[in-house]
């Protein structure tokens, strides 16, 4: 009998909330996931552990992803721990909400560098090493869509990050890899809630058709279906989880 090789994911930005849920979803569906974080360590080796102790294999690798030497550090360790790569989930990210008017360069280049050159440098690197068949999934965002003050920046990092999934996804189509993206309405974490109040956070929630703010797991469960076989015909898609809100 032969044995199907494990499939092996990077996970950026695994410590905490969306990505942290997706990690723990993959090692669930079977693979091994490389958990990368910049600055939480003790957050990314309990996600590790939570893998572990449900019978999966997982390591947490410390890199910046805005920094240009970042990716290629995951690929590294995936390579050297698991044998190689097939799923890239470029999920780190951040949000500094400012009016144009009032962003100064420092968040402007901060949130390109992570939310855009992160995701730029880990398409690019997946490109070129990702395994043959393999999935590219990265996150927009549903504000994309809706145009609100303050989200200038945050929203054009994103709206760049759709337009080269479609392009890559054409790009890479005859290696049988394919490229998406998934974006998430408003979901509990502490991207979403830093900053504003409980009452605030309660209205956004009674926005949205399905009653609740969403949750990482409902973004994780969208994940595993972009990472694993049921999703192959899907491919350059943007997929909008968001509760039905836009
Ligand atoms: N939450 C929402 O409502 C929402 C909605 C739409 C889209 N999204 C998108 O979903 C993704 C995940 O968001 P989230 O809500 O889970 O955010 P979060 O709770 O703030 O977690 C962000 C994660 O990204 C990591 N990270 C930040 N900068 C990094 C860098 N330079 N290099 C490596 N890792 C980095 C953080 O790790 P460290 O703590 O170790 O730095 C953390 O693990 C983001 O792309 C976000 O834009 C979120």
């Amino acid at each position: 009998m032969t044995s199907i090789p494990t499939r092996v994911a990077i996970v950026t930005g695994a410590s905490k909330g969306i990505g942290a849920a997706i990690s723990q979803r993959l090692a669930r569906d079977g693979m091994a996931v490389v958990v990368n974080y910049s600055r939480s360590r003790s957050e990314a080796e309990a996600v590790v552990s939570a893998i572990e102790a449900g019978g999966g294999k997982a390591i947490a690798v410390q890199a910046n992803i805005a920094d240009p030497a970042g990716i290629a550090m995951l690929f590294d360790a995936g390579e050297q721990a698991f044998g190689g790569v097939d799923i890239l989930v470029n999920n780190a990210g951040i949000m500094k909400l400012s009016p144009v008017a009032e962003t100064d360069d420092a968040s402007f280049d901060h949130q390109v560098a992570t939310n855009l050159g992160g995701v730029f440098r880990g398409m690019r690197e997946g490109a070129r090493r990702l395994r043959d068949g393999g999935r590219i999934i990265s996150f927009s965002s549903s504000v994309v869509g809706l145009y609100q003050p303050g989200y200038g920046v945050y929203a054009a990092t994103k709206a760049a990050v759709e337009a080269m999934t479609h392009i890559l996804a054409k790009e890479l189509g005859a290696r049988r890899i394919t490229v998406n993206a998934v974006a998430p309405g408003p979901v509990e974490t502490a991207l979403f809630t830093d900053g504003k109040s409980a009452a605030q956070i309660e209205a956004i929630g009674k926005m949205i058709p399905l009653g609740r703010l969403g949750q990482s797991d409902d973004i994780a469960g969208v994940v595993s279906f972009l990472a694993g076989p049921d999703s192959f015909w899907v491919n350059g898609q943007i997929i909008r989880a968001n509760g039905g809100v836009i």
